[in-house]
């Protein structure tokens, strides 16, 4: 079985989050490979069982438009059978409060197995570290049912 975290981070918050949740899944045993969205290869997302995508969220709830390539990957290839979760960084200060996880979900509803989502203000803070847990536990439930 395959696993792999896409993300993109700027300030870091999200490349935090995004090694917190490669840890968890260590932790169960699954070896997740981390991929930083500059070396994302579209060509390579049906190696993979498992994806999770993390995403800052920009210019009124918007992807960031590095994330564009991942989203239409998702978009253009047959990947029902890949089982998906989204994640993301925001600031609750500004009005669509982590609008590109909402957007990724909406799509990867459509296209994938969608198993989880989660939402963290800024950087992770203790409190997020049983989020990020519930978060792996979910995915590798719902992995379970369709393998
Ligand atoms: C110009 C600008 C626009 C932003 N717009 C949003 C937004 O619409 N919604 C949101 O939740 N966060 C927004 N943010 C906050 C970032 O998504 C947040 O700081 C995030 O944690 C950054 O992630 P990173 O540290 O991984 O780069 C914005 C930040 C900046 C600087």
């Amino acid at each position: 079985m395959k696993a792999a975290i896409i993300y993109t981070s700027v300030t870091g918050n999200t490349s935090t989050l995004a090694e917190i949740i490669g840890e968890k899944m260590s932790k169960h045993n699954i070896e997740t490979e981390l991929i930083p969205v500059d070396e994302f290869q579209p060509e390579r997302l049906h190696d993979y069982d498992i994806v999770t995508v993390g995403t800052y969220s920009w210019d009124n709830g918007d992807l960031p438009i590095e994330m564009e390539e991942v989203f239409e990957a998702f978009e253009d290839q047959e990947v029902k059978h890949i089982t998906t979760g989204v994640f993301g960084t925001g600031d609750s200060f500004y009005p669509y409060y982590c609008g590109a996880v909402d957007i990724f979900r909406d799509m990867l509803y459509v296209h994938t197995n969608l198993a989880v989502t989660l939402k963290v203000e800024l950087t992770p803070q203790e409190e997020d570290l049983h989020r990020c847990e519930k978060f792996c536990d979910r995915l590798l439930s719902e992995f379970a049912v369709v393998s």
